[in-house]
């Protein structure tokens, strides 16, 4: 796996925020849509602050992108706190000019005899534009990508999972509380992060360290899931130094 290693996140990030912004100029010199696959959580959040920056001071506009986040709790409504659609309006959408109508987040409020055919309806409607054309994702410390926990097969699609107790304990923050986090959320699989032309997978902090040595250099397994990435020609790790410390 090409591994990039940058002194600190925010150098870090800002590549990571110019390579969006080469896809998404690039696609508008030839009048098409630029199709984003996101991420939320604490690791991007230096990526979308650069992206606002580049449409308020250098002229980079959204009008052609349409996105498609990762992931969502499930259940989860969107205006509450801790969701992901407020998360992105508040760090991205808030700030840039993209059309609201481009914006796709899985939906957190529908009933569960709803939910497998909005999944399904989430992966077509991203097949239908084409593919994703740039995907970016954090890792957890369980090693999923996306809310795909340990046990998840390299083909799956968008799903409703049950989220790890190591992940719902990582979020207690956000929620005062483990006992708070939903047990469930509403992912990407495997295979739809795999199908997105170019992946950057991002980690910071001493903290990701042991799960990023495993993701870089172990064996590939369903129990470490972001070691599926090892089979992808178009994946880059971009590291700071503190994450990147015990690879070899
Ligand atoms: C978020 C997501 C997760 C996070 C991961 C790391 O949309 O899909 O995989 O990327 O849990 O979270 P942070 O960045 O908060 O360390």
């Amino acid at each position: 796996v090409p591994v990039s290693v940058y002194p600190d996140p925010s150098t870090a990030s800002k590549v990571v925020a110019k390579r969006i912004a080469d896809v998404i100029r690039n696609k508008q010199k030839n009048g098409e849509n630029a199709i984003l696959g996101l991420a939320t959580g604490a690791t991007p959040v230096k990526v979308y602050a650069e992206l606002i920056r580049l449409h308020q001071e250098e002229g980079l506009s959204f009008k052609n992108v349409i996105t498609f986040n990762l992931d969502e709790y499930y259940p989860m409504q969107p205006d509450a706190a801790q969701s992901y659609v407020t998360f992105m309006n508040k760090n991205l959408f808030d700030h840039v000019d993209i059309e609201r109508s481009n914006i796709n987040i899985p939906d957190g409020t529908l009933a569960t005899d709803l939910i497998n055919a909005a999944c399904e309806a989430y992966e077509q409607k991203i097949t239908d534009l084409g593919g994703l054309d740039i995907q970016i994702l954090g890792i957890g410390r369980t090693g999923h990508i996306g809310f795909n926990e340990p046990g998840s097969a390299p083909n799956s699609g968008t799903r409703v999972v049950t989220l790890d107790d190591l992940t719902r304990r990582d979020a207690s923050r956000d929620f005062g509380g483990k006992e708070n986090v939903p047990r469930k959320a509403i992912t990407m699989g495997v295979g739809t992060i795999f199908k997105a032309r170019e992946i950057i997978l991002m980690a910071w902090s001493g903290n990701k360290a042991e799960i990023i040595k495993k993701a870089v250099e172990g064996e590939i397994s369903s129990e470490i899931p972001a070691t599926y990435l090892q089979l992808s020609d178009h994946v880059e790790f971009i590291l700071d130094t503190d994450s990147a410390s015990l690879l070899t």
